[in-house]
């Protein structure tokens, strides 16, 4: 018996293919009949999805950076509360598209708030720290091809120049805790992507006993 679940976070750039692993990963673990449950920031709860509303709504163009990193931080806060902890501490699996990463990279590095995001999200993932983060990256040349294809949200459509800062902030990032970051290739056919955080995912659930 497991005392404690595994936390698995997924995050890339915008246009990254993220969604498509996502549901390769989810149907994989029930096939397995894995215990899991599947959630995903900005939202993940309800008072998060009515953040989510806000944070990404084209008709606030105003919004000031550091109200927008208060505004992922804060459902952020929730959702670790109301539903990562509880879920991790019944020994669960869970999945999260984007979570504290995302913050560090999107507010943190290509806003430049720096340190002052890491600070207030200290205070809300309350030591919720994902076991592994598979980090899907594609060049922002790519990830803009892609992004072109779909109706974009507040954040999507900022300038090219942000989402560089965005692919170098996650490089760095990664750098610093080459341990806890699976990177993944995302310009290869979305099979072989699969293929890659899979073969990673298998040895993770075999040394956890799941
Ligand atoms: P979403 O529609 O979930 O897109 P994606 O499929 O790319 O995850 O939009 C989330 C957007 O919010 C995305 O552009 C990244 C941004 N974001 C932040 O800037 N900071 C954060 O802490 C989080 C969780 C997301």
């Amino acid at each position: 018996m497991r005392d404690k679940g595994l936390f698995i976070t997924i995050e890339g750039p915008d246009g990254s293919g993220k969604s498509t692993q996502l549901k390769k990963l989810c149907s994989f673990l029930k096939k397995r009949r894995a215990d899991f449950v599947f959630t995903r920031e900005p939202g993940g709860t309800a008072v998060g999805e009515r953040i989510r509303e806000i944070v990404l709504d084209k008709n606030h163009p105003e919004m000031d950076d550091l109200t927008e990193a208060m505004l992922y931080a804060a459902q952020r806060t929730q959702h670790v509360r109301e539903m990562i902890l509880p879920a991790l501490k019944e020994g669960k699996i869970v999945i999260c598209d984007r979570f504290v990463d995302s913050s560090l990279v999107y507010q943190g590095y290509a806003r430049g708030l720096g340190e002052d995001v890491k600070t207030i999200n200290d205070m809300a993932i309350k030591g919720a720290v994902p076991d592994i983060t598979f980090l899907i990256m594609v060049d922002p040349e790519t990830g803009r091809r892609r992004m072109k294809e779909r109706d974009m949200d507040r954040l999507e459509q900022l300038a090219e120049d942000f989402h560089e800062r965005v692919y170098e902030g996650y490089m760095k990032l990664a750098e610093k805790e080459p341990n806890r970051f699976f990177i993944v290739d995302g310009s290869l056919s979305p099979n072989e992507v699969f293929e890659k955080i899979k073969e990673k995912l298998v040895k993770l659930l075999g040394e956890a006993g799941i």
